[in-house]
């Protein structure tokens, strides 16, 4: 296990009708609030009243409308915002694109220059305005963590960008308000919390059991509970184990002490930014190609553990025990839902040399536990038309 700071310190408010307790943890930072919100499925599922009810005593400016896959414009809105109404704090209800946006937006608020320079550097994040989030989607984790991931359509990037200083400092989750997400979404965040343990867990073994046993039992959360919570998406229980499951999942915890690239989410942020597709789908296509063209020698070991702990396959010989745990990790996708082919979402070949060459060069995928070149990424993106 290597060295590693954990430091995820969000005050979390679990459990329905915890919302209640906003007021008192706003008013910590101030009265000047820009909230934060997406499409509007706040304003149909009756958060947004619910909040506005509570920040009756606030001076509530908005910032409606950002995007999935939230757009630099977004941000650059939202900056503007918390200059000219001197804002306190942001409240970012929504999902991870939401609070996301709001990391950078509350960082751009003390920055001088573009705030894309925020996402591109890093290093420029000397402070951040305080950040609140209320869930409304069990996926990223954001309610926990330093990441933001910020797309520029104009140049078909979309790139992360991560500061402590941006981890929000209290987060309200009330599995409650999930029972308004579509099958899709339920489906692409649960993809979205597997990729992020799987991009931890099949790493060089370096002893750290702990993170591992943590994310073989957050794994089988999720394959246990997402299919409740498709048929029948009011399941109290399947939703608060879900969103749970997302918040430890990158929240630090499962990847402290496990360094080294990520695979799958460099090559999904390629997609993402030449087709603004749902990040979970991206993931859930591309996991099951990517673990059969890393399967060898060197990683039998790890898929070996991962079919034995996650799926309960005692087939005997290693390689097909691997096989079936792959095979099964697909089949999962397959019964939520998902479209498993990037040609049903309109992708084909015309863009997948940039997008190798790119994931290749930002995600530093030729230093990966299995080192992937620009001619591997274009084999996995080719198995996955
Ligand atoms: O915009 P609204 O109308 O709110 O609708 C949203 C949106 O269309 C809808 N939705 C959310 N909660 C709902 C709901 N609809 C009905 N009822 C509810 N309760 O769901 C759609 C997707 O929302 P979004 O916020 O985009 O989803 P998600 O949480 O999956 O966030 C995805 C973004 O986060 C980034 C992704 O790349 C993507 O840009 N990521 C952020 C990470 C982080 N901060 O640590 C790590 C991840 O790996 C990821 O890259
Ligand atoms: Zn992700």
């Amino acid at each position: 296990m290597d060295n590693f700071i954990f430091n995820a310190y969000t005050k979390v408010y679990f459990g329905k009708g915890e919302i209640e307790n906003l007021p008192k943890e706003i008013h910590k930072y101030g009265t000047n609030v820009l909230l934060v919100y997406g499409g509007g499925s706040i304003k149909k599922n009756g958060i947004y009243n619910k909040a506005l009810e509570l920040l009756k005593d606030c001076n509530v400016i908005e910032l409606p409308g950002v995007e999935p896959n939230p757009k630099i414009d977004s941000v650059r809105k939202g900056v503007t915002l918390c200059k000219e109404y001197k804002i306190d704090v942001i409240l970012a209800i929504g999902g991870g694109s939401t609070i996301d946006c709001s990391k950078v937006i509350g960082a751009g608020a003390y920055y001088d220059g573009d705030a894309w320079d925020l996402v591109t550097n890093p290093e420029k994040i000397t402070k951040v305005l305080p950040i609140l989030t209320v869930v409304t989607i069990a996926a990223t984790g954001s309610e926990m963590n330093k990441n933001a991931v910020i797309s520029d359509p104009k140049t078909n990037e979309k790139l992360g960008t991560s500061s402590m200083l941006m981890i929000p400092q209290v987060s309200f989750l009330d599995p409650e308000y999930l029972y308004t997400l579509p099958a899709k979404q339920t489906a692409a965040g649960t993809a979205d919390i597997m990729s992020h343990i799987f991009e931890n867990y099949f790493k060089e073994e370096v002893g750290a059991f702990v993170q591992d046993k943590f994310a073989e039992g957050l794994l089988t959360t999720c394959i246990k509970y997402c299919p409740i919570a498709l048929k029948d998406p009011t399941n109290y229980e399947a939703r608060a184990n879900l969103m749970w499951a997302s918040t430890m999942a990158l929240n630090g915890l499962v990847g402290a002490g496990k360094p080294g690239p990520w695979i799958c989410h460099p090559i999904e942020h390629e997609l993402s930014a030449f087709y603004d597709i749902t990040h979970g789908i991206g993931l859930a296509i591309l996991t099951p190609r990517w673990m059969r063209y890393i399967l060898n020698d060197k990683t039998i070991d790890l898929f070996v553990r991962y079919a034995r702990n996650v799926w309960n396959i005692t087939e005997q010989d290693p390689f097909i025990a691997s096989n079936m745990a792959i095979d099964k990790t697909e089949q999962f996708f397959i019964d939520c839902g998902i479209p498993m082919s990037l040609r049903e979402l309109g992708i084909d070949e015309t863009h997948f040399e940039e997008m190798a060459e790119k994931s290749v060069r930002i995600g530093g995928l030729e230093h990966a536990y299995v080192p992937l070149s620009k001619q591997d990424v274009l084999h996995i993106l080719r198995k996955c038309l």
